[in-house]
């Protein structure tokens, strides 16, 4: 049976919302004690006061990071876009389900959540799917390591009329390039690196494009050098048909030509804690906030950011739920 598909509300904003907290509220994490409970109907003195208002912030402190590493790591929700940018011809509809980031074998991303996923991405019925690489998870809270040819079975079971592609991600790159080539080889899942393909049927083609990771060699502490080329990427589309094209980072956007009518990025994990006070600091971007998450639109150029699946780095999310996204062209 089909997933029960969650779609997630965009107008709610980046940061924590109103259904979040609300699920926040019935999450199981740790309660005010009968005793503290007790104590807030006192009357308070001014010292007292204080004391109890800092009780309670270690309170709500402890139950947010009970949250943020236990519970919203573990959800999903489809974040749906629907738009007809330049370049893409009105009327003209094509779905596509976008998933990024899953660092499958991280502390929530177990074979089964993959499997989870993919049910998921399955249900939408897409006429394409794409996979914007950072596969498995590296970090040390790896609790569950899955071997390649499990989750790369999961990703397998994937299907779309106009196929399932993919790229790969700085992480990938870093830990184990060949390793990932190989499952996803095994699966049949095609990489695209600094490629385009020309999909559809005759009078509604598009190209679908995309690149090398921009991060692939780590030379240094904030220094990288990358396998992009764009340029090559888009010398090889050959015809007036509209363009996709498929970034790891988003960074590169700037550089991203109107003749490309849709980017689609991942990478960012939308920051993965998400709050006001500290957002965008955890932003693995020189961009800072300017292309963390969501649809943004600079010069008639449209990109949408998804925040993943998996985590980096800490095993955490507050406010960026994890998702699939789901775009609507020409809608
Ligand atoms: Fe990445």
């Amino acid at each position: 049976m089909p997933p029960a598909l969650r779609i997630r509300d965009r107008s709610n904003g980046p940061f924590i919302s109103s259904g979040l907290m609300k699920r926040f509220m019935h999450a199981k994490v740790p309660s005010a004690s009968p005793l503290q409970l007790a104590q807030l109907k006192i009357r308070l003195s001014r010292r007292r006061l204080l004391i109890g208002g800092a009780g309670l912030v270690g309170l709500a402190t402890s139950a947010t990071g009970a949250y943020a590493a236990g519970i919203e790591p573990l959800d999903l929700v489809v974040t749906p876009y629907a738009l007809t940018p330049p370049g893409w011809p009105a009327g003209r509809k094509l779905t596509i389900t976008v998933i990024a980031d899953l660092h499958a074998g991280g502390p929530h991303i177990t074979l089964p959540h993959v499997a989870h996923v993919v049910d998921t991405a399955n249900a939408l019925r897409s006429d394409l799917i794409v996979l914007l690489g950072d596969f498995k998870a590296w970090y040390r809270f790896k609790f569950e390591p899955i071997d390649d040819p499990l989750w790369a079975a999961e990703l397998g079971r994937l299907h779309a009329p106009f196929g399932v592609w993919a790229i790969l991600g700085n992480h990938d790159w870093w830990h184990d390039i060949k390793g990932v080539r190989r499952a996803l080889a095994d699966v049949r899942i095609p990489i695209l690196e600094n490629e385009a393909v020309l999909l559809g049927p005759a009078g509604q083609r598009f190209w679908l494009a995309g690149i090398g990771d921009q991060l692939a060699h780590w030379l240094g502490p904030g220094r990288f050098r990358g396998v992009d080329d764009l340029p090559g990427t888009l010398a090889r589309i050959r015809s007036d048909d509209p363009v996709v094209l498929l970034v790891h980072e988003p960074d590169i956007f700037p550089t991203v030509p109107s003749r490309v009518a849709l980017t689609l990025a991942g990478h960012t994990h939308g920051a993965q804690i998400r709050v006001p006070l500290i957002w965008p600091s955890f932003v693995p971007s020189r961009y800072g906030a300017r292309f963390a998450y969501g649809h943004i639109v600079e010069n008639e150029r449209h990109m949408i950011v998804s925040g993943g699946i998996g985590t980096s780095i800490i095993p955490a999310r507050l406010g960026v739920p994890p998702e699939i996204v789901h775009v609507t062209l020409g809608a």
